[in-house]
């Protein structure tokens, strides 16, 4: 069974590790976004296919069985191109993401919002010291806050030079509580601002929120398109590959 990963996360590497382990021939997808990337077993191509016909013509030509969506939560773009190729070349497509952070004990006390927009103007209200651990590519969304101590947590190095007034700090985790207590302590956050990634690697920045009474403010996950069949742990991914989806 020839299998493609779309990968860039611990998740898809994880289920490149058991598919390869249960037999299947496995190439994995990386965007080409970061300069050292963590590489999974079994075949690695990098770089963007093309848009979704590039996809379609890249599964069709390589005889793939099954379509893996394997990429961050937040990785809507690809998502969708995987639906459309998935149907365009009659091959099943599997999203596997990782579970959110909404069932955390202290997630009901959090600022949910559904746009980038919302996530500004929200936090925008509640601080003037945040902290913004929601990607590089959400940052011109807060590119008006010149006017305060922004701290901005990034793995790889901005194109262009942050507005004033910002610290920048590029790192790639995990993160552990005492750490991220001694950085929140030392900038005098007033806001996390965060995305709902979910996942270990990088909550303990919500367990030092709540230890310090700092608010957080969480975009939202985008809506799954239908035309695919979502799974959350790599045991059913697994099971739904092998299986036939
Ligand atoms: N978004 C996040 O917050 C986040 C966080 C951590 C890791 N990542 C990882 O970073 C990568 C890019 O994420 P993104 O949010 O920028 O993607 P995106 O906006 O959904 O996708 C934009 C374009 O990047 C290319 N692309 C994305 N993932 C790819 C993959 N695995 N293999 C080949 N091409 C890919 C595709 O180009 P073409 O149209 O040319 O095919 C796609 O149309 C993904 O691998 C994702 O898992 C994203």
């Amino acid at each position: 069974m020839r299998v493609l990963i779309l990968g860039g996360t611990a998740e898809a590497r994880d289920l490149a590790v058991r598919l390869v382990e249960a037999g299947a021939d496995v190439t994995s997808s990386l965007a080409g976004r970061v300069s050292r990337p963590r590489l999974p077993v079994g075949e690695v191509r990098i770089g963007g296919f093309g848009g979704a016909a590039g996809l379609a013509a890249y599964v069709r030509r390589e005889a793939v069985d099954v379509l893996v969506d394997a990429t961050h939560p937040f990785a809507t773009t690809m998502t969708e191109h995987a639906v459309a190729a998935g149907a365009a070349a009659g091959v099943p497509v599997v999203r596997y993401a990782r579970p959110g952070w909404s069932s955390r004990p202290d997630a009901a006390g959090w600022h949910w919002e559904p746009t980038l927009a919302d996530v500004c103007r929200v936090a925008g209200s509640l601080g003037r010291r945040p902290f913004i651990t929601s990607g590089r590519q959400t940052l011109p969304a807060y590119a008006a806050w010149t006017d305060r101590d922004v701290l901005v947590r990034v793995v790889e190095p901005l194109d262009e030079a942050p507005p004033p007034g910002w610290t920048v700090i590029e790192d790639r985790g995990p993160y552990v509580l005492a750490g991220e207590l001694d950085l929140m302590r030392r900038h005098r956050i007033d806001v996390l601002v965060t995305k709902d990634s979910g996942g270990t690697f990088t909550s303990a920045k919500l367990d030092a929120a709540a230890e310090l009474g700092v608010p957080v403010v969480v975009l939202a996950r985008p809506v799954s398109p239908v035309g695919l069949t979502a799974v959350s742990s790599v045991e059913v991914a697994v099971a739904a590959v092998c299986g036939g989806v």
